[in-house]
């Protein structure tokens, strides 16, 4: 496990990312999206041939939301990254068809992600996979918890209040070839900790990251 403590991570962060593009082009790669990996897309959204043989999945979506709202998670990526670099294959997670979580693991079975960027959540949710989640599971329709629920208002502004998604499942996020879990303020201290820290256990879903070989933890000081 590798840790980065600094305030210029967002910066550091998306200068690893392109040199890991730049050795191998044709990259894999899951992002999350939320608030925290924003600054370091800002960054990698200047560079936009850097991401011209890569492939991009996104990690999960909320459920029930209009076609047309702006804070989905794939309208987020969309905006901050996608639409600037234009990679070669783009994946989002539509939610209102059954088959798709099967179609989405269709799509990673296709290669192995070489690197999953991750945000965490208070409750040490990776994706939308709460606390219990399967450590094997794949992707799939889940309900989200209070915390999340609140949390996710953040983003919505009170247009809508999403109480599931569809997340790729932690079963493919720990069998990826690298991990980043980006964490940023005071309110991500806690849950840091435990995670990296305490024992590891599904009932907190970041900390099932111990078991995996090449993690490494952005964090704000
Ligand atoms: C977003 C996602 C979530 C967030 C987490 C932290 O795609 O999967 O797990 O990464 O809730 O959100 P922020 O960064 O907004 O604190």
């Amino acid at each position: 496990m590798k840790v980065h403590r600094d305030g210029s991570w967002p910066i550091e962060a998306a200068e690893s990312l392109l040199a890991r593009l730049r050795e191998r082009p044709q990259m894999r790669l899951c992002l999350a999206t939320g608030s925290t990996p924003l600054p370091m897309y800002s960054r990698l959204a200047q560079h936009p041939d850097a991401f011209a043989a890569a492939s991009v999945l996104l990690l999960d979506e909320f459920g029930g939301l209009p076609a047309d709202e702006p804070a989905s998670c794939d309208a987020t990526l969309r905006r901050v990254l996608i639409h600037h670099v234009r990679p070669a294959d783009y994946r989002a997670i539509a939610t209102d068809h059954l088959g798709e979580p099967a179609a989405v693991d269709a799509w990673i079975d296709a290669g192995r992600l070489d690197l999953v960027v991750l945000g965490i959540g208070v409750n040490g949710h990776l994706g939308m996979n709460e606390p219990g989640a399967p450590a094997e599971g794949r992707t799939a329709r889940v309900d989200l918890e209070p915390t999340t629920i609140e949390g996710a208002q953040r983003y919505f502004e009170g247009r809508v209040r999403p109480t599931w998604g569809v997340t790729v499942g932690l079963g493919d996020l720990l069998a990826a070839g690298e991990v980043w879990v980006l964490a940023a303020g005071e309110s991500k201290v806690d849950i840091v900790r435990r995670s990296t820290e305490g024992p590891a256990t599904t009932a907190v879903p970041a900390s099932l990251l111990q078991h995996h070989p090449d993690v490494t933890w952005w964090l704000d000081r």
